[in-house]
């Protein structure tokens, strides 16, 4: 029997095994960068450029990492960005990739890799731009309107008991499903980037959802509701108009029927 041409369909019956390329061919990524400098939120900003050799193995945010190597080495300063996990579930990392949030890929920014990209390619780098979130630094946001939010929401007064006693709580399925989604948001802001209102109603509906589906959440559910969207109103977001870039933007899919919800508890409180 002749020798197999690589890509060719194995004889029937046979595994088909992977031909790996050659490892230097698959591994160089050579691109163009251009990234936003601004100092503090008053600083008009301005696009820098410089070309990055990487891998397309490599996180973007180690892209990020070779990009910041190459400037101390040259006596220049770091760009200014922010991670910490780097596993998807800290919402630090957002960035506007080529006019999207979190880039190409629905998933957080550290878990986009250059393999998403091509060799020869410019990617632009933003900060999330919203009036909600004003720049610190370069790419570094401050996201703290979204703890004020939460905080807006207050405490909850039932005493919920040890471990044991959350066990006994019976929750019908269905809603102790909603709540888990609702509460795998990250509060990365990636909606309010998305969203041309600057709203963040996608993230303010999931942590309002989250406890108003609970047993628990009842007792303050309408006022905490209300609370939330006063703070998220008063911290400067848009109000929401359905468009929907939140959710196809949210690397948790987070959907906009949470905002529906929502309205549902606000009804509710300012009829009160
Ligand atoms: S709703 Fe989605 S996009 Fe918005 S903060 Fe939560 S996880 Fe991020
Ligand atoms: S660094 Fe934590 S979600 Fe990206």
């Amino acid at each position: 029997m002749g020798r197999r041409q690589p890509g060719a369909d194995p004889p029937q019956g046979r595994p088909r095994i992977r031909i790996r390329r050659d490892e230097a061919a698959e591994l160089q990524v050579r691109i163009t960068v251009e990234y936003w400098r601004q100092n503090g939120p008053t600083d008009p900003g301005h696009f820098e450029s410089r070309q990055v050799e990487t891998d397309e193995h490599s996180s973007f945010l180690e892209m990020l990492d070779v990009l910041n190597e190459d400037l101390f080495a040259e006596g220049k300063e770091p760009v200014a960005f922010d991670s910490d996990c780097r596993e998807g579930i800290c919402g630090q990392c957002g960035l506007v990739i080529n006019g999207d949030p979190h880039g190409p890929e629905k998933t957080t920014t550290c878990q986009l890799h250059m393999r998403s990209f091509k060799d020869g390619d410019t990617i632009t780098i933003e900060p999330w731009r919203s009036t909600g979130f004003p720049v610190l630094k370069d790419l570094v946001v401050d996201r703290s309107a979204f703890d004020r939010i939460i905080q807006a929401g207050g405490y909850i007064s039932v005493n919920t008991g040890a471990a044991p006693d959350a066990h006994a709580q019976p929750v019908p399925k269905v809603d102790a499903d909603l709540a888990f989604e609702a509460a795998a948001c990250i509060g990365c802001g990636a909606c309010v980037a998305a969203c041309p209102n600057g709203s963040g109603m996608l993230f303010t509906s999931a942590k309002v959802v989250h406890l108003g589906l609970l047993p628990q959440g009842q007792p303050e559910r309408a006022t905490r509701a209300l609370n939330m969207v006063r703070q998220h109103d008063d911290e400067g977001f848009g109000g929401c108009t359905n468009i929907g870039e939140c959710q196809s933007a949210c690397p948790k899919d987070i959907p906009i029927e949470f905002i529906s919800m929502l309205n549902k508890d606000l009804r509710l409180g300012a009829s009160k």
